[in-house]
């Protein structure tokens, strides 16, 4: 192989790169292929660079910032398969790093310390990990099956009960968008965000951009301030919350978002996801994301991977430093 040439990404080099690469070979490679882009000094901050052999792109690499996670920059290599091996990775990386380190100097970039993600068994886990990357979370796209879950019963068992409990909510709901933001905050403590602004949130998961069409959430039985002799007058409080960002085909498993109240303690608030998804899963399949770092849905999920009644579709690890 001759000596590589490296510079910054140009317009084109997606095209002459995918021709010499090939399909990505995972979902996550997809994504990242997205970020190869231009250099930008914000929103976000941005390095690519590509690797030339006589004059033709064979690798590329990018670094970029996020705004909702601050703490370390995203980081991604690829090689084309007949140039892997050689220590071309291992010089794109080292070439990020100085970049990351140029960006922090001149006041652009917050922080050196960088991530990734792949999936596990593959070269890019391995290529992390001998450059001193750690697992910092693992990510399961789980689909569970209709009927996984036996439904719940409220109160006596009247629809009166269920509806104290259980209720449509729309998605610009403010007691809605609290709950999604402090819980997105509390799963994300491996990676912080610092606290969430509500129009950020609905940015994120809520707005119609996103896709999110609806919301279902699951009350604490509501309670009158003055003792049982008195009928409560508000609902309870949201202990947890089911966003569906599904297209309406009955054929393909809903896409949810499902969290809680992260102040809910002890079983509580895997019982009160345990309900949740056992009604939104009663007739159809609900794909969601399943975060180690999400104890309470974890807690409700993984018996049922054992179990079979759900199914893991995709694994990522993020590694980072
Ligand atoms: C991951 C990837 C970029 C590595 O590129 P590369 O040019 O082959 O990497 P290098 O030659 O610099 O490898 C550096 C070290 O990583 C490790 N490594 C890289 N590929 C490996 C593999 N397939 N199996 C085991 N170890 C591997 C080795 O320790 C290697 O050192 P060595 O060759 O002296 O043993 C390349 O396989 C690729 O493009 N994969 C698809 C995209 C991807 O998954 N990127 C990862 C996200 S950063």
């Amino acid at each position: 192989m001759a000596e590589l040439t490296y510079r910054p990404w140009r317009d084109g080099d997606d095209l002459a790169l995918l021709e010499i690469w090939g399909d990505p070979a995972s979902p996550t490679d997809t994504q990242f292929r997205g970020a190869l882009a231009p250099a930008a000094d914000a929103n976000p901050w941005r390095r690519t660079i590509v690797a030339e052999d006589q004059g033709i792109p064979v690798a590329a690499a990018v670094v970029y910032s996020t705004a909702l996670h601050p703490q370390r920059l995203w980081a991604y290599v690829e090689v084309a398969r007949d140039h892997r091996r050689a220590g071309v990775g291992a010089t794109l990386l080292a070439m990020l790093r100085a970049e990351a380190d140029a960006a922090v100097a001149a006041g652009l970039a917050g922080t050196t310390a960088l991530r990734t993600k792949v999936a596990p068994g593959t070269a890019g886990a391995a290529f992390a990990g001998a450059c001193g990357f750690k697992a910092l979370q693992r990510s399961r796209l789980v689909v569970v099956g209709p009927g996984a879950l036996t439904l719940p019963v409220f109160g006596d068992g009247s629809e009166e009960a269920a509806t104290a409990r259980i209720q449509d909510l729309a998605t610009g709901s403010v007691e809605l968008t609290d709950v999604v933001g402090r819980y997105y905050e509390a799963v994300h403590a491996w990676d912080p965000t610092g606290p969430l602004a509500p129009g950020t949130v609905q940015r994120l998961f809520l707005d119609d951009l996103t896709g999110a069409h609806g919301a279902i959430v699951l009350r604490a039985e509501p309670a009158s301030a003055f003792g049982q002799a008195v009928a409560p007058s508000r609902p309870g409080r949201i202990q947890a919350f089911a966003i569906s960002y599904s297209q309406g085909d009955p054929d393909v498993p809903s896409e949810v978002f499902l969290g809680v109240e992260p102040a809910l303690a002890g079983e509580d608030a895997p019982a009160a996801l345990r309900d949740l998804l056992a009604l939104i899963a009663h007739q159809h399949p609900v794909r969601l994301e399943l975060d180690d770092s999400a104890a309470a849905v974890a807690a409700v999920v993984e018996p049922l991977i054992a179990a079979g009644t759900a199914t893991v579709r995709h694994e990522t690890l993020v590694l980072g430093e």
